[in-house]
């Protein structure tokens, strides 16, 4: 049985992460078996597991490599195509790994030429999340305005520069650290979540209110709705409850939307500099454990990633 190295959670007992020596997954029918080359990193990766996993469990849930099987009842796939993917709910592991198995109906898209294994790993989860939270909109006409909570992150990188690409205004929030950055993005204002006047600088922005808030950082939902114009959205993309008032509609992003033809043309924009992807970091696959505390800090400019190649 060939072995391989991978960043586990060790035991039921255990919620910590280590680098481990596990055998390789042996692929299904419906499966690719991919040989990792990058890894992005989330916040959600030591966490966001399937029930009744066996152990040494490698976590991660996106990542970028080579398909080295092709599953027997996996169409359109060949051995050496190069893809980015997201492969949460993973019986036989995640992406923390030498080598990873991803289900064939799972979120894949192609690398496009020019684009690296450490810039693709980057887009998958943050871009995936990105495009359902748009979906989760009601339609926005071209000179709306929407406001971003947690716009110097990946997710709101994305954000901003996909909403001015549809003519919309952007006020985003980030430490004053950030704000240039968020200009650079295309934000016209930028406010410091730090300062606990910002939702009036908000209201002086847009005396009526934003016709939508797209609230990325958890905690970040109730403000954001104080700044959206009565009947407007909120989408909360980690999942804060609020109650909605003045007929403001709070939404999460759906599961159900299929954005993959979207990622793609993402992932091609990207490659093409139309759309920028900001990583914080590449981490040597062997301090894996310094891009989880890195994220772990919410205070990551873009995204982390991890290489192995
Ligand atoms: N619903 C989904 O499907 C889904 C999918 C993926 C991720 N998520 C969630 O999305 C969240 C963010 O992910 P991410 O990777 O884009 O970002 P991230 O790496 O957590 O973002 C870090 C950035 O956010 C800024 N920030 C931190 N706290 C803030 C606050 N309270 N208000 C405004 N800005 C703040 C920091 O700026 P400063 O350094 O300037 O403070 C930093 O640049 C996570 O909670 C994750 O669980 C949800």
């Amino acid at each position: 049985m060939r072995a391989m190295r991978a960043f586990v959670i060790p035991g039921a007992r255990h919620d910590s992460v280590q680098l481990g020596h596990v055998p390789v997954p042996r692929v299904g029918p419906s499966e690719l078996l991919v040989r990792v080359k990058a890894v992005g990193v989330g916040i959600h990766d030591s966490y966001f597991l399937p029930p009744d996993i066996s152990y040494p469990y490698p976590i991660g849930i996106e990542a970028a490599g080579v398909i080295d099987e092709v599953g027997s009842a996996v169409p359109g796939h060949r051995s050496g195509e190069r893809i980015a993917f997201v492969s949460s709910m993973q019986q036989k592991g995640g992406t923390w790994a030498e080598y990873a198995i991803v289900r064939g109906d799972s979120l894949i898209v192609p690398i496009p030429e020019g684009l690296s294994f450490e810039q693709a790993a980057a887009v998958p989860v943050a871009g995936n999340t990105t495009l359902r939270a748009f979906h989760a909109l009601a339609p926005i006409p071209a000179g709306g305005s929407i406001f971003v909570a947690g716009a110097s992150g990946a997710i709101g990188t994305f954000v901003v520069q996909l909403a001015r690409a549809k003519g919309w205004e952007v006020a985003a929030s980030a430490s004053a650290r950030n704000h240039d950055y968020l200009a650079s993005l295309g934000a016209t204002k930028t406010v410091d979540y730090h300062d606990e006047h910002w939702p009036e600088e908000i209201r002086q922005w847009r005396s009526a209110g934003v016709d939508a808030a797209l609230a990325v950082q958890p905690q970040t939902t109730a403000d954001s709705l104080a700044v959206v114009k009565d009947g407007g959205t909120v989408v909360t993309i980690s999942g804060d409850r609020v109650i909605p008032a003045r007929g403001v509609k709070v939404v999460a992003p759906s599961y159900e939307v299929d954005v993959r033809g979207e990622l793609v043309a993402l992932m091609e924009q990207i490659a093409s500099g139309q759309v920028r992807l900001v990583i914080e970091h590449v981490y040597p696959f062997d301090e894996a454990l310094a891009a989880l505390a890195k994220v772990q800090t919410r205070r990551a400019r873009g995204k982390v990633v991890l290489s192995l190649t």
